[in-house]
């Protein structure tokens, strides 16, 4: 027996499982991973009656994926997607358990060429920090299953896929089963599953409900065997409760003196095993009929006292210390008594070498979360580090980015030592979570935005011995606490901050403590109680006001003030060479094109005093677009704000936008349509990056084909982030007050009820599709169907495809595809948000259309080359006569 028998494709033919309805899963986790949001997040799956769920909710990274169609009717419909990762190194599921229970954890990987490459990739799966398995899907080539018995150690259980080489890793389903307490004990480590079987001469196997942990056992049989079967009922109530069909059947060996013997090869010469062998006895046995065996491994006498299998009952015989094999050549051997009358019979097994988790998580004891305490801190700061997964410590090479911890030795958990989030665009106050890491010897939070006070609890951190604030917009003195020996302080670069004690010290606090010591007459309280309510009130007036009217060189930079990308006006009046050359103009000011560092080109937006694009579009713009990277959208070169000067440089993209290149204005080309589908494709990579890739997540708000632009390779990229905003995964929209977007583009939806949620952006969306498709105006006056969505609606009903294209686009086009889109583009439309698809559904459909129009250009190409080989033939032909 090979350990490819743990290899396993799940073949619909073969799921032969009953479906018990009122089974319960309770602390069942079934995760369905990639699972696209368009489809229901929960669903039960046929064959085993499981309910399957989104990984969602478990994982903020990596990309969803879908086998080919061709491929799809082999597997159950949860391998059929599947979530990979082409960025970080270590991706994490972070999934919720009961510490100290122990889990049955199950992991299915199918490649299956989903993406096209052909390259089965190769990568390792870890528990926490503990490295479990390498996933070698170029070895296991029909999709791999680890499997393993683990008590988690915490509350919460990390699963990460590490990237080793070069290939994406990949997981189609993650699945964890709660199992009962005295069962599959060792003395040290956890149980990694070789194979489980049952003794059957069938093909099948047997999973939930059938088995109530949900263990998956294989057929097997031997040929020297003989089988015997009962229809009776067995008890299979033990601390293992192996499913009461895997009882029902048994071998015995044909020749009634022989031994049973079941045989492997090991992978690793130095594994330790842990067998399970589940007895029934399901003969009906005669008085004078006996059956009594000893069993051996590897030749020698496991225990001297005989096994009798329990009529209709059953045992299960196990070791209580794990057995090893020498040079990795293992067996077990079922032998008959002297006084048995019958041979021996074995009914199922199990099979499972040990792993050892040597490395300590990073430290949770004293009540001290230190995950907890640094996902506060990553949430209060909205930061999004692709590292940040998994253990923050170990192991060492993956630690986390801006960490350093103390590594003494693996059986000590590690703690945090050094916190460096200098230059990250951190804005707000100081973090409090930052107390928690207890152990925290360097601080470094240089160069950021940061604004209050410098909190006291820093001068209470026993360990702390560098800190560094310089370079933010810190206020307030330094607390007495902080004015200690031996305490590196850098402060330089914070113009609010009151480095010597005889400052006023405008804070609320300050003004209050004295009124209170002095027990001054009443009268005394309420007029400085006055005074401070009236200051206080001024003060907040001039903040809004300073909000309103950002041109006031006083003003307070609240958003990510990071230096590199920073300008100058000097440096605008330069790089634009003053402002000669004009790209455009829009609602907010002009656009002029630039030279940065002698070769770089850039657009640069320049934010007019008249502009109806306020300081707060502005700000949300930097913001974003310094947060996220993503190939389709515009990067951000750098801003200028100083005084009344507000522009953003943007890179320059020569072939402009969309609008331009379907009407053909300002001398640009009309696009053909397998360049549309594409650019639709990109700009729709783009906006699902926004509404699933950010955390947290965006609505763009004005997609519209003048926010699309064209690199030099007319790849598009999303412009345009002014009204962009962040709204809540939980409940899925935001009320907002103030309507935004362009007229013809708005979802009717959110313009009535001003609930803003992603699918606002898919219905823009879809007007785009349609403009590509059709070249229409998206309002059209002087028409009785004024709309584009009227306009195509009219016109599907006459049923000509021809009629609704693009005129320009000269029928030089694969009708399906069309079709396809006009489809798409209309459900995108589709005045009822919940009707219209998520953008990843939208990416899916635009890639099949690519694929339609593809395969025309391709045959066209065939026939042309054939064309030229006969007039090539005909001229060749005579000549050679
Ligand atoms: C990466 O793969 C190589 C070759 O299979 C292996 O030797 C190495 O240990 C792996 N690295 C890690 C960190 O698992
Ligand atoms: C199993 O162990 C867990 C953790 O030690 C405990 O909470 C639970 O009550 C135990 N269950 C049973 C049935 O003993
Ligand atoms: C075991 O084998 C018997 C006879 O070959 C068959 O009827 C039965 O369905 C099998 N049981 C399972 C669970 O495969
Ligand atoms: C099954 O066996 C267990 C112990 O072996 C016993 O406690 C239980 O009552 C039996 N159940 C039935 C239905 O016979
Ligand atoms: C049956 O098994 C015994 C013990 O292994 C062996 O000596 C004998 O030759 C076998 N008989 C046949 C017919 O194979
Ligand atoms: C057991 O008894 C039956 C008759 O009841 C007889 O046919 C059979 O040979 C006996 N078997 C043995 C092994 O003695
Ligand atoms: C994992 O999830 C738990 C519970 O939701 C949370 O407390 C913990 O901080 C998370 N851990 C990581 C590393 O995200
Ligand atoms: C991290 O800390 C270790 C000592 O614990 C030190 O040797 C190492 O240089 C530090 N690394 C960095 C990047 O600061
Ligand atoms: C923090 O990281 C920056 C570079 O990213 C480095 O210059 C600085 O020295 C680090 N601070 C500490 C306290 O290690
Ligand atoms: C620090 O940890 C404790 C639990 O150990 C928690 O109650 C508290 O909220 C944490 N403080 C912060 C600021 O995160």
């Amino acid at each position: 027996m090979e350990s490819s028998l743990v290899l396993f494709v799940v073949l619909i033919s073969l799921a032969i499982i009953h479906i018990v309805q009122a089974q319960d899963q309770l602390g069942f986790i079934s995760l369905d991973c990639g699972l696209p949001a368009s489809e229901p997040s929960r669903y039960k799956e046929t064959y085993t009656g499981l309910w399957f769920s989104s990984d969602r909710e478990f994982i903020q990274s990596g990309k969803t994926g879908r086998i080919k169609k061709n491929q799809e009717k082999k597997l159950l419909k949860p391998y059929t997607t599947l979530r990979y990762f082409p960025d970080g190194i270590r991706n994490c599921y972070n999934l919720t358990v009961e510490k100290g229970r122990k889990y049955l954890i199950r992991a299915y990987f199918f490649y299956e060429n989903y993406d096209g490459l052909n390259i089965n990739p190769k990568f390792d799966l870890y528990l926490g920090p503990n490295p479990w398995t390498t996933i070698d899907l170029q070895k296991q080539v029909n999709g791999a299953r680890p499997e393993i018995l683990h008590i988690p150690t915490s509350n919460s259980l990390q699963i990460c896929l590490v990237k080793n080489g070069t290939t994406t890793p990949l997981i189609s389903t993650l699945e964890l089963r709660p199992m009962g307490n005295d069962s599959y004990n060792t003395e040290s480590g956890s149980l990694s599953l070789f194979f489980s079987k049952y003794i059957n001469r069938s093909a099948s196997f047997l999973r939930y409900p059938n088995d109530v942990y949900d263990r998956i056992w294989d057929a097997y049989f031997q040929t020297e065997w003989t089988q015997i079967s009962t229809a009776l009922e067995v008890n299979n109530s033990n601390n293992y409760d192996p499913p009461k069909d895997a009882l029902k059947s048994a071998a015995k060996p044909t020749n009634a003196s022989a031994p049973l013997t079941i045989k492997w090869k090991s992978i690793n010469p130095n594994d330790n095993y842990y067998v399970y062998r589940h007895f029934s006895e399901i003969q009906e046995l005669q008085a004078n009929e006996t059956r009594e065996f000893i069993m051996l491994w590897n030749g020698e006498v496991m225990s001297p006292d005989p096994i009798i299998p329990p009529k209709l009952g059953m045992t299960t015989i196990f070791s209580k210390s794990p057995r090893t094999c020498d040079g990795g050549e293992c067996s077990f051997q079922l032998t008959r008594t002297k006084r048995s009358t019958l041979p021996p019979l074995l009914n199922a097994f199990e099979l499972y070498s040990v792993i050892q988790f040597p490395q300590s998580e990073t430290d949770e004891r004293d009540g001290m979360f230190y995950v907890v305490a640094i996902k506060d801190i990553e949430a209060t700061y909205g930061l999004s580090i692709i590292s940040w997964q998994g253990d923050p410590c170990v192991p060492l090479r993956l630690m986390w980015e801006g960490l350093n911890c103390s590594n003494t030795d693996i059986s000590t958990p590690p703690r945090i030592t050094t916190l460096n989030l200098s230059s990250s665009g951190l804005t707000g106050t100081i973090a409090a979570a930052i107390q928690n890491l207890s152990k925290l010897e360097r601080l470094d939070l240089s160069n950021n935005s940061l604004t209050g006070e410098v909190p006291e609890f820093l001068g209470n951190m026993k360990s702390l011995s560098v800190i560094n604030l310089s370079g933010n917009n810190i206020n307030g003195s330094i607390p007495q606490a902080l004015q200690k020996k031996g305490l590196e302080l850098s402060l330089e670069g914070n113009p609010r901050l009151c480095v010597s004690d005889s400052c006023i010290k405008p804070h609320k606090k300050k003004v209050l403590v004295p009124i209170v010591a002095s027990v001054a007459s009443a009268a005394i309280v309420i007029a400085v109680l006055i005074l401070f309510l009236v200051l206080r009130k001024k003060r907040s007036t001039i903040v809004e006001g300073l909000h309103q009217s950002p041109r006031t060189s006083t003003v307070n930079v609240t958003f990510a003030d990071k230096k590199s990308k920073r300008f100058t006006y000097s440096d605008l009046i330069k790089m634009t060479n003053n402002f000669q050359s004009v790209l455009g103009k829009g609602g907010f000011g002009m656009v002029y094109h630039g030279t940065v560092n002698g070769s770089e080109q850039v657009a640069v937006k320049v934010l007019s005093r008249s502009s109806t694009q306020g300081y707060k579009e502005f700000k949300a713009e930097v913001d974003l677009l310094l947060r996220v990277h993503h190939t389709n959208l515009v990067s951000l070169v750098g801003y200028c704000y100083e005084g009344d000067h507000l522009a953003l440089i943007y890179e320059f993209l020569p072939n402009g936008d969309l609008k331009q290149h379907l009407s053909g204005k300002g001398g640009r080309s009309i696009i053909n349509w397998s360049t549309r589908l594409r650019i639709a494709l990109e700009a729709a990579l783009g906006l699902e990056y926004l509404h699933i890739g950010c955390i947290p997540p965006m609505v763009h708000r004005d997609i519209k084909t003048a926010n699309i632009l064209l690199d030099e390779n007319f790849k598009a990229k999303l412009a345009d982030f002014g009204l962009s905003r962040s709204f809540q995964v939980g409940d899925k929209s935001q009320d907002s007050t103030v309507i935004a977007g362009t007229r013809g583009y708005l979802d009717p939806e959110y313009n009535h009820s001003g609930r803003l949620n992603e699918k606002s952006d898919v219905y823009s969306f879809g007007i785009v599709l349609l403009e590509m498709i059709t070249n229409q105006p998206v309002i059209n006056r002087a028409s009785e169907n004024s709309h584009i969505t009227q306009w195509v609606g009219f016109k599907v009903n006459r049923g000509d495809i021809v009629e609704i294209m693009d005129p320009n686009l000269c029928k030089d086009y694969d009708s399906n595809s069309a079709w396809r889109a006009l489809e798409l583009a209309m459900s995108c439309a589709n005045p009822s948000s919940s009707k219209r698809p998520f953008m990843s559904q939208v990416i899916n459909d635009l890639k099949e259309c690519i694929v339609c129009e593809n395969s025309r250009i391709s045959k066209n190409r065939g026939l042309e080359s054939e064309e030229m080989n006969i007039s090539f033939d005909t001229s060749v032909v005579p000549m050679a006569r």
